[in-house]
């Protein structure tokens, strides 16, 4: 198995979901490791737990500081403990926007409510008070907004007859303690996830002018021109049981420049099958090393490669200069 991501987890108080998040790592194949507990609060019940399970832990209160102090200090233990990933369980503070960019995109939060609804606190009575009939629990990414960052998974919870806001809460609770943990689980490993890489090369691919994707023989492709007479410059290929399981394949110059590449790079590149002999080369996207600024610019070259004259000729008179 891969290396695990290495996962800080910050808490004030009881520290429930940090618990499940412990458990959960302790399974072999879990693809992460906690490698911090951190708290704002040196008597959040939870940090005795951590330690317990021989969790490296580290407690700083936030009295007397400003905001971005006491940010920089939890980010710089956060750091020094090696993490990858910020994981927010029950954390009752306000991040600064420095602090939430340092960890974008590596950061998540989980909420008890099935966000956008009910944002911030009470939510379980907010919930009863507008006759919901399902609540629930989502984990989201963590941007400068309150509980606001796209939702990577949520977990609906019926709401019962009779139900008051505290049995509501730890009915909750309880599949807050099962979605967080897969949540995470799905999430570090979304680099090996083929959904995702292609999503990376789609986004990369229509980010070009006048492209459209059009499916060929049953892989993704992506062509430049009108529907009628566009012409392809790159497709998603994906074999489960071949030796390359995930790649995007895009135009060279010719046979030499393909020879060349794979001289260069023989794990990163190869002569796809179908298309070898034409110049297209394969490029691996599951090697867990993807340069997407790399991809981008392949794509890109592809397209000049393929693009009608009257798309490029602003391209080729800047060249010369
Ligand atoms: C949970 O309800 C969570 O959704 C919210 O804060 C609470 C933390 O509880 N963000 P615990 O400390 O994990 O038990």
């Amino acid at each position: 198995m891969a290396e695990k991501a290495r996962v800080a987890i910050l808490i004030s108080g009881r520290g429930s979901n940090m618990a499940a998040l412990v458990y959960a790592a302790k399974a072999g194949d879990c693809p992460y490791e906690i490698v911090l507990v951190a708290s704002n609060d040196p008597a959040a019940p939870g940090l005795a737990l951590a330690e317990a399970e021989a969790i490296a832990t580290c407690a700083h209160p936030h009295k007397g500081l400003t905001r971005e102090a006491h940010d920089q200090i939890m980010h710089d233990a956060i750091v020094r403990s090696g993490a990858e990933y910020v994981v927010l369980a029950g954390y009752m503070r306000i991040l600064s926007d420095g602090f939430v960019q340092k960890w974008a995109d590596r950061m998540v939060n989980i909420h008890p409510s099935l966000l956008p609804k009910y944002k911030g606190l009470d939510t379980y009575q907010r919930a009863l008070d507008a006759g919901d009939r399902v609540a629930g629990c989502s984990v989201h990414l963590v941007t400068p907004q309150l509980d606001d960052g796209p939702i990577l998974a949520q977990t609906e919870v019926a709401i019962l007859p009779g139900d008051d806001a505290d049995s509501l809460a730890s009915r909750i609770l309880i599949a807050e303690h099962q979605l967080y943990p897969a949540t995470l689980a799905r999430y570090v490993t979304r680099e090996a996830d083929p959904e995702w890489i292609l999503d990376q090369v789609r986004k990369r691919a229509l980010a070009l002018e006048e492209t459209h994707e059009r499916e060929s023989f049953g892989s993704p492709g992506w062509r430049v021109g009108s529907e009628k007479t566009g012409k392809y410059f790159a497709y998603f290929t994906q074999k489960l049981h071949g030796e390359a399981s995930v790649g995007l394949l895009v135009k060279t110059s010719g046979l030499d420049e393909q020879a060349a590449l794979i001289d260069a790079d023989p794990e990163l590149y190869y002569a796809p099958k179908f298309y070898g002999k034409s110049g297209w080369i394969a490029i691996r996207l599951d090697l867990g090393r993807t340069d997407w600024d790399h991809i981008a610019d392949w794509l890109a070259k592809s397209w000049r490669l393929v693009a009608p004259k009257r798309l490029t000729r602003m391209i080729d008179i800047a060249d010369q200069f």
